[in-house]
């Protein structure tokens, strides 16, 4: 079965080709390289031996995203991560990310429903609850208005897929990713963020390594145990397993809503000086940071209830946070080698 990737040169989307190749899935990926490179193929052939297809192409543009449906119209189904995600970026040019995040899913969208039976499943995120009112954050807590323009994207794209399911032959799983880190325990893949992190994880690899001299801590006030923000940090290898699941759980008529929507979590929420501490476990080397104010737009908590997704995807994370921070570093280690 042909599986279409798009974006799926960058960080989720490579974990998610090698996982869908374990599987046995025929791959095709679809990414336009503003944010990967070609170099990530290699990666993934020495992990599953099997080199995907790769289709250079940029979503924005109508008739290429036609011509490339046209040509691959034996579909079973595809997993959009396309995007750009850089919330910082998205405040200062936001129609970039208007046309780069909701043009681009309008097209795909556009050429999946001419399909007889389409199965779409859509990169979402834990911010579209904002500061969630109870924690664990389960799937029905209310949206809350978008802090970014990113934030925003992720938003209109949800209500454009539930519009279009409804009278079309789409059926989609929304996920809502709460913060991936790490990296494929072979480190052949893994996270290449441009320029400054914006993340904690490659923050604090790039400061172990040296490439950065010291992590600031974004405010140690916050009503937590410890004073500093709390965020559920899942493995990416889990998070890829679970893109396989829901497409399995489309491919086989399991749905039981034209859309359905799961968070994709560990359950567990982590403070900031808890994954420091733990880096420092993995890495056996002492991590410099100082404490700076809080940054605009951040959330105090938000870590996920995955009951639904354990339950009804029957899908679990397995890793620890140890072992993502270990698998991170590992990758860490291994470009700058
Ligand atoms: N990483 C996170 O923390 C996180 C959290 C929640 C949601 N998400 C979402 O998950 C998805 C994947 O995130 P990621 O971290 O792997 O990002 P990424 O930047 O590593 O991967 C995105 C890929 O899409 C490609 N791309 C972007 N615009 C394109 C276009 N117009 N045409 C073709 N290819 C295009 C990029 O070159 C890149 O390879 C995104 O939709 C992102 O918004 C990510």
């Amino acid at each position: 079965m042909k599986v279409v990737v798009t974006g799926g040169l960058g960080f989720i989307g490579s974990h998610t080709v090698v996982e869908l190749q374990h599987q046995g899935y025929e791959v095709v990926i679809v990414d336009n390289l503003s944010n990967s490179s070609t170099e990530v193929i290699n990666g993934i052939v020495a992990i599953t031996g099997i080199t995907p297809q790769f289709e250079e192409l940029d979503l924005r543009h109508k008739a290429s995203v036609e011509a490339f449906f046209t040509k691959h119209a034996d579909i079973a189904g595809l997993i959009h991560f396309a995007a750009s995600k850089a919330v910082g970026e998205s405040v200062e040019n936001p129609l970039l990310y208007y046309e780069n995040n909701i043009n681009a899913l309008v097209y795909v969208l556009q050429a999946l429903q001419q399909q007889p039976e389409a199965h779409f499943i859509f990169s979402s995120s834990c911010t579209v609850y904002g500061q969630a009112e109870h924690m664990p954050i389960t799937e029905d807590a209310s949206i809350q208005i978008a802090m970014s323009p990113y934030g925003n994207t992720k938003q209109i794209g949800e209500e454009i897929i539930q519009d279009v399911a409804k009278v079309s032959s789409i059926n989609a799983i929304l996920l809502r990713y709460f913060n991936p880190i790490g990296a494929h325990p072979s480190a052949e893949i893994g996270e290449l963020p441009l320029g400054v992190p914006q993340n904690l994880v490659p923050f604090i690899t790039q400061t172990g390594i040296g490439l950065r001299q010291e992590l600031s801590v974004y405010g140690n006030d916050y009503p937590t145990p410890d004073g500093t923000a709390i965020r559920d940090y899942i493995h990416v290898v889990d998070l890829a397993k679970a893109h396989v699941v829901a497409l399995q759980r489309l491919l086989h008529k399991k749905n039981t809503q034209k859309v359905e929507v799961f968070n994709l979590g560990t359950g567990t929420g982590s403070s900031v000086l808890e994954v420091i501490a733990a880096f420092e476990k993995v890495s056996g080397q002492k991590l410099p940071y100082k404490i700076v104010g809080r940054r605009e737009g951040d959330v105090i908590s938000a870590y996920a209830n995955t009951d639904k997704a354990n339950n009804i995807l029957g899908w679990k994370a397995q890793s620890s946070l140890e072992e993502a921070l270990a698998s991170a570093w590992k990758w860490e280690k291994k470009i700058r080698s």
